[in-house]
């Protein structure tokens, strides 16, 4: 058995050599060696089957005809051990018959004998071009796999948060809208003894305890209100959206005219643009409009020359303004005012429940929209949102 193996170096295609002829195979080895190479050469088959269970090779060129097992033989068993493998068969008959039976044994080419290393060259070349790109193509195939199951993957886990958020959400909405509900009762019941208390016996009271008095009835009235604004954000979660095409601006305007008509002694001059068309939930928009309204209203309760102005923002579709010149805000302190409870402002100031906001934002959110707001203390706020 002949064998003959050179240095080795990583990026080199390594090329199995088998012929029974010595000459010719020592020949093959050597000459290919030169052109940059790798080769290791066996007149056996046998042998060189062993040297492929030993380590990888790129390519096989095998002899067709040999005593041991032909080529076609020897090609399907070394198909067999590396799928990845390439060969070529060097024939002297050049039938077709045995050039198809070449290939069906996984030969990618054959080479006439007599040949020359002009002509042999590039059929080797192909053959290696052809084995790097079906192992490109594999690897390429394996990482799409590999993204496609990722997806999958990813897309189930989605599914199932979202799932498990929409229940625990609805469970929440559910609870908050109950506990409200039920709050009123005893709320209620409060609130009229208070009142009877200060008509049947208000004048046993002295002045502190009628101040006492008057500071539960007034307890009782922002606890209502509190929980009217917790029934209205459960209300607003659960809603079903339902959109149609209306005059934003002629909703604000309504909203005004109740605001003025709830506090007559108060002036407030009203900016804005007319025909303003949206598209979205009249009956959730009022509620989101009233809010910002109601707030720009009362936060500039102490502005010499109160101005609500109102209009769509230039240059972006779907995005519409509410702002005011009264107290602002520190803008950095404001991170978290959309939050439920969340006040920039003390009770004593200015009241509120801090529920406002949050309902805004779910509508403006329930509508795919977002909302911001820009504010500067004793100058103004401003709150941009998009539908
Ligand atoms: N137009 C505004 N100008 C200044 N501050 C505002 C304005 N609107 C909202 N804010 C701030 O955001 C907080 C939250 O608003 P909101 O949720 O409507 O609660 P509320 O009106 O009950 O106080 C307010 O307490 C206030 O500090
Ligand atoms: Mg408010």
């Amino acid at each position: 058995m002949d064998q003959l193996s050179p240095a080795t170096d990583v990026n080199q295609a390594r090329l199995l050599i088998v012929d029974d002829e010595p000459m010719q195979m020592r020949a093959l080895c050597d000459t290919l060696r030169t052109r940059g190479y790798f080769t290791e050469g066996f007149t056996s088959p046998k042998a060189g089957l062993a040297a492929l269970d030993r380590e990888r090779f790129d390519l096989v060129l095998t002899d067709l005809t040999m005593p041991e097992m032909d080529g076609i033989e020897f090609l399907t068993a070394a198909r067999a051990a590396d799928n990845d493998l390439v060969g070529i068969v060097m024939t002297g008959h050049g039938s077709i018959d045995t050039a198809v039976a070449a290939m069906k044994a996984g030969a990618l080419d054959y080479i006439l004998k007599p040949f020359t290393l002009r002509t042999m060259l590039p059929v080797i070349d192909r053959a290696l071009t052809v084995r790097n790109l079906r192992a490109e193509n594999l690897q390429l195939r394996q990482t799409e796999e590999i993204v496609r199951r990722m997806n999958a993957n990813l897309e189930r886990c989605v599914e199932d948060r979202t799932r498990q958020l929409t229940e625990a959400n609805n469970e929440l909405t559910a609870f908050s809208h109950s506990v409200s509900h039920d709050l009123r009762a005893p709320l209620r019941s409060l609130n009229g003894f208070a009142a009877l208390l200060n008509e049947d016996y208000g004048k046993l009271l002295d002045e502190r305890g009628r101040d006492y008095l008057h500071r539960i009835t007034g307890a009782t009235e922002q606890m209502r209100n509190l929980i009217e604004d917790l029934l209205r954000l459960s209300q607003v979660t659960a809603a079903e959206l339902s959109r149609t095409d209306f005059d934003l601006g002629q909703m604000v305007r309504s909203i005004l005219d109740d605001l003025r008509r709830q506090d007559p002694e108060r002036q407030v001059e009203l900016v804005m643009k007319e025909g303003v068309d949206c598209n979205a939930d009249p009956k959730l928009l009022r509620i989101a409009l009233q809010n910002l309204l109601g707030n720009a209203w009362k936060f500039t309760r102490k502005t010499a020359h109160p101005r609500i102005e109102f209009g769509p923002v230039p240059d972006k579709p779907r995005t519409y303004f509410i702002s005011d010149n009264g107290a602002g805000f520190n803008e950095a302190e404001a991170g978290d005012m959309f939050a439920p409870f969340r006040r920039l402002h003390s009770e004593a100031d200015f009241p509120g429940t801090g529920v406002g906001l949050s309902i805004v934002q779910r509508i403006i959110r329930k509508h795919g929209g977002t909302i911001a707001a820009r504010g500067q203390e004793g100058v103004g706020a401003t709150f941009t949102f998009s539908l």
